[in-house]
């Protein structure tokens, strides 16, 4: 009896295990979603080969055990299910294409992962050239639909990648020194916020959340789809460049010209060192992945990549890639090459461009990492590739974002790979531990960025914080339009946060 008063007062009718011990929130939410969609099979537990399918991750390192997974057919069933979530206070995460690394950012422990698997619609407008993608698809499927027709999109570099958080958290494409980022491209979104509406969201029409939502994360709402531009679909030529250790400091210096000038929109490079054990010692191997969208004749390579290509750098390796293929070829390329299954994280940092800064990061990282060789598996990668002027230009062009860059950047990323699960404590600390010490040392040389890339971006980093005030203040007026009461800040428990809501 004092139960069931409790209940009406509460507003929510306690489920009962059969023992009369009510249910934790988490079994309880999923019970109540379960009677919502009566009979639909939305609604997996843990049991089934269906749950384990969709709790697959490409890092294992980012699965979690929800109490069940939601999945939705279409936007009436998530306006459903948030309008639920909302009333019940039901905790939940959101995925995609679950290719983040973050565990807890498309995934949960104790509460409903809602996966948008289901909303897998790519459907091409030829008299617009524009393209609907519901946000649980691969880019595969949309280079797939519109290359046929001469059309591109600015996607992922991988075609695995999922559309929804690789767009939500920004995007970088090969071709985004031409086009800005992948979101910057998005004509329109379609989303269902914290009450359950379904919006649109475009230059006309909420447009105050059509700006927020590029770079805005899961902020804001369920994203369901976006409508992008399509674009010209060039052929393009990659190569693979390796340096000995002897070219390492003309390589960088080389690097960071390629980085200040930006000369060449249609290139692309992508510097990496690669740390690997071999009998009980660190190895190092320099190198950079480079793509040219246009056409490329290697043995007079364009102004801007002659100086990796043309062997004034003694290189030891030049392994042209790709001939003359599509951005969704290349994509395919290289899911042949970036495997699922491997415990991995990433950390990231930006800095303004600085040669010396760079080379100072390779010592620290390196030295950092001998401490960690013992680990099983160890190895450990160090990336960066420049944001510039035109990157930045053609965003603004497209009515701005929320990520606030304003001036040129590097941005870098350190991921490690490695065995075990019982050593993924330490090389959680192993990766903080190098972030601060490159933090240090970019702010003594005055050249510390405080953006960080989403999609690159550690689980504790400050995140969002780098978009700067303007930007944040912005997120924060929206913010209050759409999730006045932060559904999406509380019952959302993973992911970026907008700055000094509450
Ligand atoms: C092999 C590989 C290659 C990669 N290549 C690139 C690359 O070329 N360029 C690049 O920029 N990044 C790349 N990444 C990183 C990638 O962009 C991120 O992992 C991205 O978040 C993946 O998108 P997803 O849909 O799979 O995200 P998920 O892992 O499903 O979700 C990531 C985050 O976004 C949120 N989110 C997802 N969908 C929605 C939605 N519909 N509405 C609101 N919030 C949502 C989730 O809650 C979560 O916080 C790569 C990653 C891998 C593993
Ligand atoms: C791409 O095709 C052009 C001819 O259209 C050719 O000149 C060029 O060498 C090709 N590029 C590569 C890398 O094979």
């Amino acid at each position: 009896m004092a139960l069931s008063i409790l209940s009406i007062l509460l507003g929510s009718s306690l489920v009962l295990q059969a023992s009369g011990t009510p249910l934790p929130t988490s079994s309880r939410c999923c019970h109540l979603l379960n009677s919502e969609f009566r009979g639909g099979e939305k609604v997996l537990y843990p049991q089934t080969s269906e749950y384990g399918v969709l709790n697959t991750y490409f890092a294992p390192t980012s699965q979690q055990s929800p109490s069940c997974i939601f999945t939705p057919s279409d936007t009436s069933d998530i306006s459903r299910a948030i309008k639920l979530f909302t009333r019940r206070s039901c905790k939940f995460a959101i995925r995609s294409g679950g290719h983040h690394y973050n565990a807890g950012w498309a995934s949960i422990n104790n509460g409903i992962l809602l996966s948008l698997s289901n909303l897998n619609k790519v459907i091409y407008n030829p008299s617009s050239q524009s393209v609907f993608v519901g946000s649980g698809n691969r880019w595969r499927k949309v280079y797939n639909t519109v290359e046929p027709y001469g059309r591109t999109v600015v996607g992922a570099q991988n075609s695995d990648v999922g559309v929804g958080g690789f767009l939500v958290n920004g995007g970088i494409s090969f071709l985004a020194d031409q086009y800005g980022w992948a979101v910057d491209n998005v004509r329109e979104f379609e989303i269902v916020v914290a009450d359950g509406r379904v919006l649109k969201a475009n230059k006309y029409e909420n447009k105050d959340l059509f700006r927020a939502l590029k770079g805005g994360s899961s902020n804001f709402g369920v994203v369901t789809g976006f409508t992008l531009d399509t674009v010209e679909s060039k052929l393009a030529t990659g190569a693979y460049v390796e340096f000995p250790a002897s070219s390492y400091d003309t390589l960088i210096n080389a690097a960071y010209q390629y980085c200040v000038k930006g000369e060449d929109p249609k290139s692309q490079v992508l510097f990496i060192s690669w740390l690997t054990v071999k009998n009980g010692a660190i190895s190092v191997k320099d190198a950079l992945s480079l793509i040219y969208t246009d056409i490329m004749d290697v043995p007079n390579p364009p102004n801007a990549l002659a100086p990796f290509m043309d062997k004034k750098i003694p290189s030891s390796l030049v392994q042209i890639l790709g001939r003359n293929q599509t951005m969704g070829s290349h994509g395919h390329d290289l899911t042949q090459i970036q495997h699922p299954g491997i415990r991995t994280i990433r950390q990231t940092i930006s800095i303004i461009p600085d040669a010396q800064l760079l080379k100072q990061f390779h010592r620290i990282l390196i030295q950092t990492a001998e401490q960690y060789k013992y680990i099983e598996g160890f190895t450990t990668d160090l990336l960066f590739q420049p944001i510039g002027k035109k990157w930045i230009a053609a965003g603004n062009a497209k009515g701005g974002n929320s990520m606030g860059l304003t001036e040129p950047v590097i941005i870098l990323w350190v991921q490690p790979h490695w065995a075990s699960a019982k050593d993924d404590e330490v090389i959680a600390q192993f990766v903080t531990k190098v972030i601060m010490q490159f933090e240090k040392a970019a702010k003594d040389a005055g050249k510390l960025s405080k953006f960080e890339y989403l999609n690159y971006a550690g689980p504790k980093q400050g995140l969002m914080e780098g978009y700067g005030a303007e930007s944040i203040r912005r997120l924060q007026s929206v913010k209050r339009n759409y999730d006045p009461k932060n559904i999406f800040g509380t019952l959302l428990p993973g992911g970026p946060k907008i700055p000094g809501l509450y």
